[in-house]
């Protein structure tokens, strides 16, 4: 039995990879406005993501891609004012990090809304990029497998690295990202024994949505914890029907990430 309690203290990212060393599973939940930023303190959620999600959970838009830098400013604020002790990522919408001076230019302002660390999606082409910031003392998230900014690209939500050549592709470019001084990686839709193989390759600590149950950690969507989501991804689960309230939906899916229980077999891609 697992009994989620308050953040005593700020999670920094010495706390997670601690916990990475330690073999201990941390929890991630994106969401976007104090009240739930505040539920997630109470809830002993390490990391909270303001996630560009926000454009398809939130605004109302078919993808992420028409997220600007003020919507996710505005989202970081409201989680930061009511969340003190999570580590808390802002995402860095589309095509505002193309460049590293772009990107410096633009993760200062997410970082001085309230963020202590910025997520970017790609891989071996961010590694200057990474330097440039983590450089700077601006930690870094890297989001490989399916990075939906690029579903124009990828020509759909579908799970990545099945193939040898792409999960190949993948593994260098998690070990290029961990060598440029990224600090943690989000691993999406991706093959479970590939995210396993890229955990146990990087330093940094892993989180996973749709990607098994060995990454260090896992992140779900508050809308998809809540069943608000009308057609949920395979990889979600809702916590709300078992838990009959709010608080108890989050105190659930803690407790069944922290236990190992969550992800089950049905939630992953081979
Ligand atoms: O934007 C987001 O919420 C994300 C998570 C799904 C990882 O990137």
């Amino acid at each position: 039995m697992y009994a989620p309690s308050e953040l005593e203290k700020l999670v920094t990212v010495q706390t997670l990879r601690k916990m990475k060393a330690n073999g201990e599973k941390f929890i991630t939940v994106a969401l976007y406005d104090a009240p739930m930023a505040a539920m997630a303190q109470k809830t002993g959620v390490e990391t909270v993501l303001v996630g560009d999600s926000l454009g398809m959970t939130v605004l109302g838009y078919d993808s992420t891609v028409p997220v600007t830098m003020e919507q996710m400013i505005y989202h970081v604020e409201a989680v930061a004012r009511g969340n003190k002790k999570s580590l808390i990522m802002g995402d860095m919408p589309f095509m505002t990090y193309a460049t590293p001076e772009q990107a410096l230019t633009n993760a200062t302002r997410i970082m001085q809304a309230g963020a202590h660390m910025v997520k970017i999606e790609g891989g071996a082409w961010l590694a200057d990029t990474v330097k440039m910031l983590t450089d700077r003392g601006i930690p870094v998230c890297a989001h490989l497998g399916l990075t939906p900014q690029s579903v124009h690209k990828l020509g759909g939500y579908r799970v990545q690295g099945r193939d040898e050549k792409h999960a190949e592709q993948m593994l260098e470019d998690a070990i290029l990202l961990d060598q440029a001084g990224a600090d943690l990686l989000v691993l999406e839709c991706v093959p479970s024994a590939l995210a396993k193989r890229i955990t146990e390759s990087v330093s940094m600590p892993t989180i996973g949505i749709g990607a098994g149950r060995d990454t260090d950690a896992q992140v779900l969507v508050i809308n998809d914890i809540l069943g608000l989501t009308e057609q949920p991804p395979k990889f979600s689960k809702n916590f709300l029907v078992e838990a009959g309230d709010i608080p108890g939906a989050l105190r659930k899916y803690a407790g069944d990430v922290k236990l190992g229980v969550f992800p089950e077999d049905s939630h992953t891609f081979n």
